[in-house]
């Protein structure tokens, strides 16, 4: 597989089989993604990987916490910002009609929607889960070179026929789970990642999300 299709055929897998993925494959990925180009070279994350009875102990912990307080418990660091612009609003709709549609949960079934989403605090049944952390002191650069690390696990999973779906909502535990994790006092959960064989027979797998133009986005000059 060539980067170009690997890059196409990446999606975010929500459904998968629950096929292991041996702690010898797992190790070779993350020293292949290592490779991910950082600022300075800082190599500022770490991740946190978890199968079996470990994994299953974070779905536990999730589902007693959002129990108590179904809205997750505070941020100072929300998924969204305060603003974002009209055309990124669009995309957001867009993308939640889509997956529903594929899903056949219509908009007004709101109890539908939600025990669905609730799917993301049981790493949508992947049987590997990814935390990245983040120590809160590093600025926004680190917080984007992070991201290029993650871009990176996606890209290298894809090659080994692996499906990951990228998972900011553990944000809205994040306090139980520097706890749970044993994070030092400067560590956050940035975000998480459910890893494993996709499901191919799954129609929320058949999702495949739409993109801006290059109009909307690139602005080429001097060619
Ligand atoms: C950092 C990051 C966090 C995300 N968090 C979630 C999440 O919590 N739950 C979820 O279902 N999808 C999550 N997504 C998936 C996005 O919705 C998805 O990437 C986007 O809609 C584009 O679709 P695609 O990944 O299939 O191309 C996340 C993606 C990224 C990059």
């Amino acid at each position: 597989m060539d980067v170009t299709e690997a890059v196409k055929q990446r999606i975010s897998t929500r459904a998968f089989r629950d096929t292991p993925i041996p702690e010898s494959d797992i190790r070779a990925w993350l020293e292949a993604a290592q490779r991910a180009p950082s600022g300075g070279n800082l190599q500022p994350w770490r991740v946190i990987v978890l199968s079996g009875q470990a994994r299953q102990e974070v779905i536990d912990l999730a589902a007693t916490v959002l129990a108590q307080s179904p809205g997750g418990e505070p941020t100072d660091r929300p998924i969204y910002p305060d603003h974002i612009t009209d055309a990124q609003n669009q995309r957001r709709f867009r993308v939640g009609e889509m997956m529903y549609e594929e899903l056949g949960i219509p908009r007004d079934d709101k109890a539908g929607r939600r025990r669905w989403f609730a799917r993301n605090f049981r790493f949508f049944d992947a049987p590997v889960a990814v935390f990245f952390i983040l120590d809160e002191r590093v600025g926004h650069g680190q917080w984007a070179h992070t991201g290029m690390f993650m871009q990176t696990l996606t890209l290298l999973a894809e090659e080994r026929g692996w499906g990951t779906c990228l998972q900011e909502c553990w944000g809205i535990l994040r306090p139980s789970l520097k706890t749970h994790l044993g994070l030092a006092p400067e560590e956050m959960v940035y975000c998480g990642m459910a890893l494993g064989h996709p499901d191919p027979e799954a129609p929320v797998n058949r999702l495949y999300t739409e993109r801006a133009g290059l109009e909307e986005f690139a602005d080429l000059r001097g060619f």
